[in-house]
């Protein structure tokens, strides 16, 4: 039994050496998204940390293997939608990520659940809901003027 408790701990110890590159890319001004301030707190709030070069990282972030499934989801997240690069996407791309983005928080599928596990302020309420589907709208008009 005690032999078990071992490995564990040792195996606990090794993969914390096994860790994931957490530096932020630079942020360029000039092409991060600029929206107004009621907007831009939700998005900070609930989306920055996945969704741009602006990741704020917890003092759990450098713990394995918490920090693997925070880097893959960092990742992941930057390359399918990146406000800190909003005026480089493609207006078809974004047109797109713009049109999913409704139907996920419409489903309460973004914010990512485990995400909110531990984030209860990056849930999102019904009126925060609302400023971000005023803010998609308005951005898919500037793309498709009606
Ligand atoms: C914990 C990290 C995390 C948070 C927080 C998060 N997302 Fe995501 N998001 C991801 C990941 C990872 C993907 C890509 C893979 C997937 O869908 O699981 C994704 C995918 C998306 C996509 C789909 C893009 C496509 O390819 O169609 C949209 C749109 C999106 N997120 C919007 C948002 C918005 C808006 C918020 C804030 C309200 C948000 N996300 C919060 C991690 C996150």
């Amino acid at each position: 039994m005690l032999k078990i408790v071992y490995w564990v701990v040792a195996i606990g110890v090794v993969i914390q050496f096994i860790r994931p590159d957490f530096n932020n890319p630079k942020s360029d001004e000039k092409v991060a998204l600029q929206t107004d301030a009621a907007t831009m707190n939700v998005l900070k709030t609930s989306c920055y940390d996945c969704h741009s070069n602006e990741t704020k990282y917890p003092w759990y972030h450098n713990i394995s293997p918490v920090s693997w499934v925070m880097a893959e989801n960092i990742e992941d997240g930057r390359k399918a939608l990146n406000f800190s690069t909003w005026a480089n996407i493609a207006p078809d791309i974004k047109l797109k990520r713009l049109e999913r983005a409704k139907q996920l928080i419409a489903r309460g599928d973004m914010p990512k659940s485990e995400y909110c596990l531990i984030h209860k302020d990056a849930v999102l309420t019904s009126t925060q809901k609302a400023t971000l589907a005023q803010f998609f709208d308005a951005e898919m008009k500037k793309i498709t003027p009606q």
